[in-house]
């Protein structure tokens, strides 16, 4: 049997969640102003799903839209990888939930915890399986529900997703805008590819180049559901607000934007090409901002980066596919380009990877 020299993307879809909040909306329940999001990161509006959807089933919808463009029958999908650091449950992970949901049984679905950088590990995950041989036709979906980290009441809840007009306590903003710094920035969606062998040994995955620091976990990270605490959940951690996210926002800008543009040229090098090889950058999207200081770190024009978090926000393991598969749909990327993949998130993990398309 001859050796698989690459795997490829065959299809790519995606889905956001069911109702669109634009900023003006977020200044309702917090202290925060339209001007004030946009300037700091670029997001006009984000997507939030309803309370009872579960990122399996965002995830279960970029499936089936990726399967489709894919041409490729769920039932000959032989491995699921998905990525998510928002899942339905503690445990068991959405692999299994969106196999199920596929009416497929007894393929290995496997999760991945590498937060924004989710993507890009995952691919290498996938890249292996393919090219060992373990999988022919593999499902790989980033998917996140970050509304369940906001920390509204029902009533600011009711305001947020539009069915509510009245205004909520002054104490309820007041302990909203405690947070307003990392609420503003997330979205609910998922992006999915499917992936197999590339037939012709020329597109396909190129090469990786992956880091992790866990030196400065503190700096990204939720102080509570951890198995350090007994319980691992409690109402105190509920009152401490420990269920949201702590961010020192101006760390992860600066890691982000020094180790993306790193990792950028280090899979260049790792792969034999240049950055001027490379057609286009797909960051992750993570702030409007730090996408144009790697950008501007790179040198690069506008042509060859793309930045699509003004109408999603971030959406952590989704942010990739979701622009991949806009990028693809809308002539962005054509046959043949060389495209790379960066990003940087919590633990600290980043890395970048490279494609033909
Ligand atoms: N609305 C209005 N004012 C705000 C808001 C808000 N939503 N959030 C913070 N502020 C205020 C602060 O309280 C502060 O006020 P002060 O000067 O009176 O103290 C002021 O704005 C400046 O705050 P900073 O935190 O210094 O603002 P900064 O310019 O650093 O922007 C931000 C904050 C947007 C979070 C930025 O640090 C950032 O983008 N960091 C990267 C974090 C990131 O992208 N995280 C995404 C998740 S992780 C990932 O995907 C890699």
């Amino acid at each position: 049997m001859s050796a698989i020299a690459h795997s490829r993307i065959l299809g790519s879809g995606f889905v956001v969640g069911e109702h669109k909040v634009k900023n003006e909306v977020l200044s309702k329940v917090c202290d925060t102003t339209d001007e004030w999001i946009k300037e700091r990161s670029g997001i006009e509006e984000r997507y939030f799903v309803r309370e009872g959807t579960g990122t399996s089933d965002l995830g279960l919808g970029a499936a089936k839209k990726a399967l489709e463009n894919a041409q490729v029958d769920a039932k000959d999908i032989d491995y699921i990888v998905v990525a998510t650091m928002t899942p339905d449950y503690y445990f068991p992970g959405v692999g299994s939930l969106i196999q199920a949901k596929l009416g497929l049984s007894n393929i290995p679905a496997l999760d991945i915890r590498q937060q924004c950088s989710g993507f890009i590990y995952g691919l290498q995950v996938c890249d292996a399986l393919i090219r060992s041989g373990a999988a022919k036709k593999l499902l790989f979906v980033g998917c996140e529900i970050h509304s369940g980290f906001m920390p509204f009441s029902k009533k600011g809840w009711d305001v947020v997703m539009g069915e509510s007009n009245e205004p909520i306590s002054q104490e309820e903003k007041d302990w909203n805008s405690k947070f307003r710094h990392l609420l503003v920035l997330f979205g609910d969606a998922a992006g999915a590819v499917v992936m197999g062998p590339s037939e012709d040994g020329k597109r396909g995955l190129l090469g990786f180049s992956l880091h992790s620091d866990g030196n400065n976990v503190e700096s990204l990270y939720v102080p509570s559901a951890g198995f350090k605490y007994r319980p691992y959940f409690s109402e105190a951690h509920v009152k401490e607000g420990r269920f949201v996210p702590v961010m020192d926002g101006r760390t992860v800008f600066k890691m982000a934007v020094t180790k993306m543009p790193e990792a950028v040229m280090e899979v260049c090098q790792k792969t034999g090409h240049t950055l001027d090889d490379i057609n286009l950058v797909i960051p992750h999207q993570a702030n409007l901002r730090i996408s144009e200081g790697v950008q501007k770190q790179l040198k690069l024009p506008d042509s060859r980066m793309y930045n699509n978090i003004q109408r999603y926000g971030n959406t952590t393991a989704a942010t990739i596919p979701i622009a991949y598969d806009e990028c693809r749909t809308s002539g962005r990327i054509k046959q043949g380009d060389l495209v790379c993949f960066v990003g940087l998130g919590a633990g600290f993990h980043w890395g970048a990877a490279l494609m033909r398309e």
